[in-house]
């Protein structure tokens, strides 16, 4: 049997005469790579030695690329940093560049490989998206000379630049994206002068590319969305999970949600950084997704997606703001959730109604548990204010999550197992804003597709008793608004503290994206 994939392909080379119909659907496919790592020198190698690492990693994409082709996958997305690695600076990860064209160039690179000089990567990545008529979602390093004409020239006298290529199923260059948002010492990149908006048409909806950092930030991210419509996301990242809010199964699937589209999340596989997680994410549930803290193994995962999306509208604070407080007059305390400090109540009974406020936000839970346990404790959370480690962003959140151990005092602190498995859970919030990301997590981290709801009234509300113990149900809201606001001065202290601490043990929290 022919793939219907290879149908359309063949539809799509007599597109001249022919018009092609749009699909409602299409399979997806997203590889998690487990990337060969270049050994560590303070010199820069050779550019053929960096073709050579580079061809290694090609070669493990290719299984994936064919392997995705052949299950009838019309696209594949590979990782951030999935052909060179990480850890690099200006200067040592210049002989892994290649300058890559505007794509309106109109070019495939298989066919005419020496057009824009020397581009043996592209070339090789536009060869496997033609051969296997598959689009091929790419994450490489680009290079554009500058010299003192150009006052923002870099010393150096070049841009290097964190980007995204896609080849369509010719082999065509159809997007280049430059990393708008780089990650806390990805220094050896620099920021496009202006964000920049990187979509492209198909028969299977429109698509929309950012990388990583990018999904915290309103540009490009939320702006691909609202004023750009496209249908899918197609994100390349390098993702170290830090728990309890921004594992990448569990954010990227709720920005999904949140978004209302899907979300094509490829991430690096190194288990020893706390890299893994990818998925394929629908405004409704998730697909698929990959979480996997044990083997050292590369993973593909394909799924079918609605090409174009039904994205329902909710009001975030509609329901919160209509209710009175429920159960007021529990003791709170303070609790701190990755350097923000949170009011939290403790969960007491196996039910209950509980409402806990920080400035602006006030979050309302209804819940049941399956039992009260004497060895765990859950505690309800507000956060409502300017997250400034590793990156500024504002942040509204209400959040049920269990605590570390039985001490209220950890609650917060990252925990990947639980044992308490919840009956019903009803979350809701006075937002100030419409960009809420509804997150569940489960022991283990794992995502718990179909078992729950985000209502127009924008209570997140489950469906069913949940299929594990929970770790968090959260409301993760943005205020992007507000994220350049200044700090009031006694948080410079606190600011310094955890300048400090970052210094000190980077490995405990680094978040995302090639540090
Ligand atoms: C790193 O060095 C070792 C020993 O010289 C060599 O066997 C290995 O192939 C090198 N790895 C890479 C990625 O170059
Ligand atoms: C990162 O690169 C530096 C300099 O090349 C090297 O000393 C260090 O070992 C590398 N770290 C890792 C984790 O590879
Ligand atoms: C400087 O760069 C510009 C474009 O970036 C180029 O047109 C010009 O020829 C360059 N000048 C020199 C002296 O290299
Ligand atoms: C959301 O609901 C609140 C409370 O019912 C209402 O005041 C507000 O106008 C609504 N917002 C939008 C955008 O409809
Ligand atoms: C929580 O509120 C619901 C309705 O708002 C009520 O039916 C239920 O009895 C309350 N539960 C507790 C433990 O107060």
């Amino acid at each position: 049997m022919i793939p219907s994939r290879l149908l359309v392909s063949a539809a799509f080379s007599v597109f001249c005469v022919i018009k092609v119909s749009s699909l409602d659907t299409f399979i997806a496919a997203v590889y998690e790579h487990a990337v060969i790592l270049p050994n560590a020198t303070l010199t820069p190698v050779s550019p053929e030695e960096a073709l050579t690492l580079m061809n290694r990693n090609l070669d493990l994409l290719e299984g994936a690329i064919e392997s995705a082709a052949k299950q009838g996958a019309y696209i594949i997305v590979t990782p951030e940093d999935g052909i060179y690695g990480i850890n690099f600076t200006r200067e040592l990860i210049y002989p892994y560049l290649e300058d890559i064209p505007d794509p309106q160039v109109n070019w495939i690179p298989c066919d005419n490989p020496n057009r824009f000089g020397h581009t043996p990567v592209q070339e090789r990545l536009s060869c496997l998206a033609k051969d296997n008529a598959i689009y091929v979602v790419a994450n490489i390093g680009d290079k554009k000379p500058c010299n003192a004409s150009d006052p923002q020239c870099p010393p150096d006298g070049r841009y290097q630049y964190n980007t995204n290529v896609v080849f369509d199923s010719q082999g065509k260059l159809v997007a280049r994206y430059h990393k708008q948002n780089l990650f806390m010492g990805e220094e050896q990149f620099d920021t496009p002068r202006e964000v920049e908006m990187v979509t492209f048409d198909t028969a299977f909806g429109k698509f929309g590319v950012f990388t990583c950092f990018d999904v915290l930030f309103h540009d490009p991210a939320v702006a691909l969305v609202k004023d750009f419509h496209v249908n899918t996301i197609l994100f390349p990242t390098a993702w170290m999970n830090v728990l309890p809010h921004l594992s990448a199964i569990e954010f990227h699937s709720a920005w999904a949600m949140g978004m209302g589209v899907n979300f094509v999340a490829s991430n690096l596989h190194n288990p020893l950084r706390r890299m893994t997680g990818s998925g394929i994410y629908a405004p409704d549930f998730p697909r698929t997704f990959h979480y996997d803290m044990k083997t050292q193994e590369g993973k593909l995962l394909l799924s079918q997606l609605d090409s174009h999306p039904y994205r329902p509208t909710v009001n975030w604070t509609s329901y919160a703001s209509s209710i009175e407080a429920l159960w007021a007059g529990n003791q709170e305390f303070k609790g701190t959730v990755f350097f923000d400090e949170y009011i939290f109540v403790e969960l007491k009974g196996i039910t209950g109604n509980y409402t806990v406020c920080q400035k602006d936000l006030c979050c309302h839970l209804s819940y049941q548990m399956s039992e009260k346990r004497s060895d765990e404790v859950y505690a309800l959370g507000a956060f409502d204010g300017l997250h400034t480690a590793e990156g500024r962003y504002h942040l509204q959140i209400c959040t049920v999550l269990k605590c570390k151990t039985p001490d209220v005092q950890s609650c917060g602190g990252s925990v990947d197992t639980a044992a308490t498995r919840f009956e019903m859970f009803s979350l809701s919030g006075t937002f100030g804003t419409q960009y809420v990301f509804p997150e569940v997590l489960l022991s283990e981290v794992q995502l718990a597709p179909r078992e729950f709801q985000v209502t127009s009234d924008g209570r997140l509300l489950s469906l069913q008793p949940t299929s594990r113990p929970v770790l968090t149900v959260t409301l993760f809201g943005r205020l992007y608004d507000k994220d350049g606001v200044s700090n009031a001065s006694p948080n410079l202290a606190a600011h310094s503290l955890r300048v400090l601490l970052i210094l000190i043990i980077p490995v405990v929290y680094l978040l995302c994206c090639s540090a």
